[in-house]
């Protein structure tokens, strides 16, 4: 069976993106910790689409918790991975929380990671697609998130890097960026947890969209042949190539 697998399902951007994909017709695997809210989205997209929803819950921080998570989608045919899940921390470097900075480069990075390799490793000679959710701050450095920033510049330039390679290669696989600004979720909550800055207030009301607004953002760089999908600071989606530099090495 065909899927598409959503970590970071139970709220905010990954909901509004596992709704998107299910109204379009594809059958998916969710996946966050909260399992009683992922059970149900599996009811509701169910009952209102003729989809199948499959619920994987994992805490993708922990120790080899993707590479289980990978494992146990070996029935299916992934025809895309939407590498979602992830959290910020609102603090000046030196008032940072270092156990919730390593768990945010865990998760933002070491499990998007390993997800993304090991589905280029399966993958690359299908018509699979891989959407890997980074930042504005991906491309930005904001003083009162500069850990969090490194993680989507990390997210930014891998899965660029990713997808130039691909395209090189003459490979069947595509690799994306989506790069939101603020939008509505329970991200400015998580971000202020243990941290030093209250989120609340940083952005004025008028800077956020909406997670079903981004979701269909997220549609129109899935459908269309540009890597980069950034919203704008007038909250546009804007469509790009590659940003990052990018140099072939001849071997
Ligand atoms: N909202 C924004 O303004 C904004 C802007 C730019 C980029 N982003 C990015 O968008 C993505 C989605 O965030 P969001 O705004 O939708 O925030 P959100 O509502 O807090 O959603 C985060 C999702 O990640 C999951 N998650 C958190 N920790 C996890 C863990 N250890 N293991 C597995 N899943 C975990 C959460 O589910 P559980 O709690 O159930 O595990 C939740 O489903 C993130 O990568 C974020 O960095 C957000």
């Amino acid at each position: 069976m065909k899927i598409v697998l959503i970590t970071g399902a139970s709220s905010g951007i990954g909901k509004a993106l596992s709704y998107q994909f299910a109204s379009n017709g594809h059958n998916l695997v969710i996946s966050a910790r909260r399992q009683s809210e992922l059970d149900k989205m599996k009811q509701d997209i169910e009952s209102r689409y003729s989809v199948q929803v499959i619920v994987k819950p994992f805490d993708l921080a922990a120790e080899n918790a993707a590479d289980r998570l990978y494992d146990e989608l070996e029935a299916f045919d992934i025809e895309a991975m939407i590498n979602n899940a992830g959290f910020g921390d609102f603090a000046k470097p030196w008032e940072t929380d270092l156990v919730k900075a390593q768990t945010m480069v865990d998760l933002n990075v070491k499990a998007l990671t390993t997800l993304s390799l090991r589905y280029a490793r399966d993958y690359s000679d299908t018509n699979a697609t891989l959407l890997n959710v980074a930042s504005i701050g991906g491309y930005t450095q904001f003083d009162v998130a500069v850990t969090y920033c490194a993680t989507k510049f990390y997210v930014a330039s891998f899965t660029e890097g990713i997808a130039q390679s691909l395209q090189d290669q003459g490979k069947q696989m595509r690799a994306k960026v989506l790069a939101p600004g603020p939008t509505e979720s329970e991200f400015i909550a998580h971000s202020s947890e243990q941290g030093a800055i209250d989120g609340e207030g940083l952005f004025p009301d008028s800077a956020f969209i909406t997670a079903d607004q981004l979701a269909q953002y997220a549609s129109q760089l899935f459908e269309s042949d540009k890597v980069v999908g950034l919203v704008n600071a007038e909250n546009q989606l804007e469509l790009k190539d590659p940003i990052f530099p990018y140099r072939q090495v001849p071997h």
